[in-house]
């Protein structure tokens, strides 16, 4: 069975003290017991202050991206092994903010995965289609491309160093979650495509989670699909009580 994971994504929102507090908050009201990994990834500069409040507790912490390559010339740049220092355990990489924004392109994922993988960072891989190319009918095609760039450039890929986030571009921070069927059928897909190219075996044991206005009020309809193994969760991630509703889901 894969590991059920929900990750926040904090994206560049919060102040030092803003994180310091929701990270207080989310250690002190979870329970070692909750049916689910919680992972949070703070904005870099909050990571440290974030790991000292986290370190006793079950919450793991991740960052949202890294560099594409290991250390040198390249201002202004994190390295995946600068994160480890800090006691970051997940990178997610390939969020479709930075494939739009930062020019994270299909290459580009696949070295900054290379990177995350040789500093023992866990990725968290994103894919997603835009509505014009769902609209187009190129859901699969897009999913097939950019997953198939890292899974396929990437020989010791496991679920203990991988998992899978599907975010329909549609849905983040738009208000409009993709149905239970919709995001089900696209991860039936996902899991078909990682059998494929991984094995069987690590293909059916890798977590799939779901993203895109995911929140604790339809977390569970999404979570109870057999193929969505959690959640990454932006702006609902922002609030303590909301975050681990959606962290008990099941
Ligand atoms: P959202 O963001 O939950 O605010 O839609 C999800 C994400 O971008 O990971």
């Amino acid at each position: 069975m894969p590991k059920k994971i929900v990750a926040g994504n904090w994206k560049m929102n919060t102040s030092l003290e803003d994180a310091k507090q929701l990270a207080q908050s989310l250690k002190e009201n979870s329970h070692q017991d909750t049916s689910s990994k919680l992972v949070v990834c703070p904005p870099f500069v909050w990571i440290h202050a974030v790991s000292e409040i986290l370190r006793e507790s079950n919450i793991s912490v991740g960052a949202q991206n890294c560099a594409a390559t290991a250390s040198g010339a390249f201002t202004g740049e994190i390295s995946a092994s600068m994160l480890k220092e800090l006691g970051v355990e997940y990178v997610i990489l390939g969020h479709s903010e930075r494939r739009a924004m930062f020019e994270d392109t299909d290459a580009v994922i696949l070295e900054k995965c290379k990177q995350a993988l040789a500093a023992d960072l866990q990725i968290i891989l994103c894919c997603g289609e835009t509505l014009a190319e769902r609209e187009a009918g190129k859901l699969e095609d897009v999913l097939t491309t950019q997953l198939s760039a890292v899974l396929k450039g990437i020989d010791q890929l496991t679920s203990a160093n991988l998992v899978i986030a599907y975010e329909p571009v549609w849905a983040i921070g738009t208000g409009l979650t993709a149905t239970p069927e919709q995001a089900e059928s696209a991860h039936g897909f996902i899991r078909n495509l990682l059998r494929e190219l991984l094995g069987n075996e690590t293909g059916e044991e890798i977590s799939l989670l779901y993203g895109g206005s995911c929140n604790a009020t339809n977390a569970a309809s999404l979570f109870e699909r057999d193929n969505i193994d959690g959640g990454l969760i932006g702006g609902a991630s922002l609030k303590s009580a909301d975050f681990l509703k959606i962290g008990n889901s099941w």
